[in-house]
């Protein structure tokens, strides 16, 4: 697939190298410096390119949104035309100093988002898992049972793309449901971020959900 990644930072720089390295064509878009964009091409091999959020939106199968929610607007106008693009955002609606969410419950930054940009195709991905593991799962894929990663959307085609990128990073797709779920799944990052920034076993974690047949005794 051609990738184009808006946001070069923990998240997009780092499954940004990690779909490159599983064979597709990537490009690095959306830093303050180019040489960090280049750099992060040279160090992911293969194809990887970097390039203007515009010039990584061109021809893209798919975008990874990974931008601070304040940045999202702004990468968005520097992406312009997004009618029928596929968007994996893991970006997550926090406030300015990352201590809560600006939209929970009710609503989620992906349905906001795809208020946003309507005629795109989005499905929440991958921002529930933090950037630290994101290398450690790739590199023991298919060696282990697969930490889970879940996702939600409302287009079939966008939810297939993004089941084969969690799939290709080596953790297991968990079909959520439709977008709105993301109302749900974006709270459940702060647990998550709980464990792994607050707890005493470091921020290298994930997660797995297992489904057992249901006994009577
Ligand atoms: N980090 C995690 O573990 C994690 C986990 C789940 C979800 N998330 C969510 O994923 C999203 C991305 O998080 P992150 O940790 O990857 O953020 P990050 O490391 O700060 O990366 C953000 C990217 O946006 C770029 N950027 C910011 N302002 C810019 C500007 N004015 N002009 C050009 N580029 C600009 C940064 O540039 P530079 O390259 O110059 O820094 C960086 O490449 C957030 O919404 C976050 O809540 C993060």
């Amino acid at each position: 697939m051609r990738i184009g990644i808006l946001g070069s930072g923990l998240m997009g720089g780092k499954l940004g190298t990690i779909f490159a390295r599983a064979g597709h064509d990537v490009a690095f878009s959306y830093s303050h410096t180019k040489a960090k964009l280049e750099k992060l091409a040279r160090d992911a091999g293969g194809k990887a390119r970097a390039g203007t959020p515009a010039e990584a939106a061109k021809d893209a199968d798919v975008l990874l949104l990974a931008v601070h929610w304040s940045r999202v607007d702004d990468v968005l106008t520097q992406v312009g035309v997004l009618s029928g693009k596929i968007i994996v955002n893991c970006s997550l609606p926090m406030n300015a100093d990352d201590t809560g969410l600006v939209v929970a419950h009710t609503s989620s930054g992906s349905e906001q988002l795809a208020k946003k940009v309507p005629k795109a195709h989005i499905v929440s991905a991958f921002n529930s898992v933090p950037s630290e593991v994101l290398f450690a799962v790739f590199e023991k894929k298919g060696a282990w049972a697969r930490p889970s990663v879940v996702y939600c959307g409302d287009n079939a085609k966008a939810k297939k793309v993004a089941a084969q990128l969690i799939t290709d990073a080596g953790f297991e797709p968990i079909d959520a449901g439709p977008l709105r779920i993301a109302r749900y799944t974006e709270p459940f990052t702060l647990l998550v971020a709980q464990l792994a920034y607050e707890g005493d076993r470091g921020p290298a974690m994930a997660y797995r959900f297992e489904w057992f047949e249901e006994r009577e005794t």
